[in-house]
């Protein structure tokens, strides 16, 4: 891929999932000088800002899946962004020393992970006494999905569940468990919250209904959801023609619950 057009990519996917919207919550805490961790940091596009945030601080980006901060890396370098780094690790056995950071961001990764105790008892050990930790997840159960016709959409979200679930990809119901589970790992302090990330202009609209719809048709999404008997490629097919119908009516409108946690070592 040509250097301007990858620039471009994680600029735009930048601008769809940045610090700005996704780490709201933990950047009022967060002061110039700070070592920082994300842990889960995938694309790395929340780590970027944090970044920016903490410019006479470092903020290290931690994967277990190698390849997933490339473009972020070039781009960090592109930019002279000279705070940050990104290592491959597993956040449920992390490279670092008792209290190394003084914030650390753990977006959308807990979930991910079958049990998710000993990333949690992670995050606190390597947590400076002074410092904070910030985790969010997603929970499906407060799904807000408006329109003329919702029974589609509706169904899409069901069934991604189901495949989640069958497949061991994610627990759509992590959010809600996350004070319990900073409050296990031995947390002195534990606030949990929920916030609406939404889709209500036509430009977000289309767009959100435009992947939803690619996703309908994407060739993996049907083989895994067609093996697990969750639906068959027919409805699949009515499904992305649904989507489609539903990002152009003027009453549609998606947001999803996403809970988060402040927790104090
Ligand atoms: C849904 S993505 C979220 C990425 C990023 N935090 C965000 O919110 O945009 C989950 C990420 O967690 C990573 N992950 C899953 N299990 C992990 C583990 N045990 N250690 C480190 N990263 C892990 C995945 O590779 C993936 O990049």
């Amino acid at each position: 891929m040509e250097r301007a057009q990858r620039r471009s990519g994680i600029e735009s996917a930048i601008k769809a999932r940045g610090a700005d919207v996704y780490a709201s919550f933990l950047l009022p805490h967060l002061r110039p000088g700070m070592a920082m961790l994300d842990c889960g940091c995938g694309e790395a596009t929340i780590t970027l800002g944090l970044a920016e945030v903490v410019p006479n601080g470092r903020v290290v980006g931690v994967d277990i899946e190698k390849d997933s901060f490339a473009a972020a890396r070039c781009h960090a370098a592109s930019t002279g962004r000279n705070n940050l780094a990104f290592t491959v690790a597993d956040g449920r056995q992390l490279p670092f020393y008792d209290a190394a950071f003084d914030a650390v961001l753990c977006h959308s990764m807990l979930e991910t992970l079958g049990d998710p105790t000993n990333a949690v008892a992670e995050l606190r050990r390597i947590t400076k006494r002074s410092g904070v930790v910030g985790a969010a997840s997603v929970d499906y159960g407060g799904l807000i999905i408006a329109g003329e016709r919702t029974a589609g959409p509706r169904r899409f979200y069901d069934i991604r569940q189901q495949l989640w679930r069958a497949e061991g990809i994610a627990d759509p119901n992590m959010g809600r468990c996350l004070r319990g589970l900073f409050q296990q790992a031995g947390f002195g302090r534990v606030e949990a919250f929920a916030d609406y990330i939404s889709y209500g202009t036509p430009e977000l609209i289309m767009a959100f209904a435009r992947d939803r719809a690619k996703e309908c048709r994407d060739r993996e999404f049907r083989a895994s959801v067609a093996r697990h008997g969750i639906a068959s490629v027919e409805e699949l097919t009515r499904l992305a023609a649904i989507w489609a119908e539903w990002g152009e009516d003027p009453a549609a409108f998606f947001a999803f619950p996403w809970c988060r946690v402040l927790a104090w070592p």
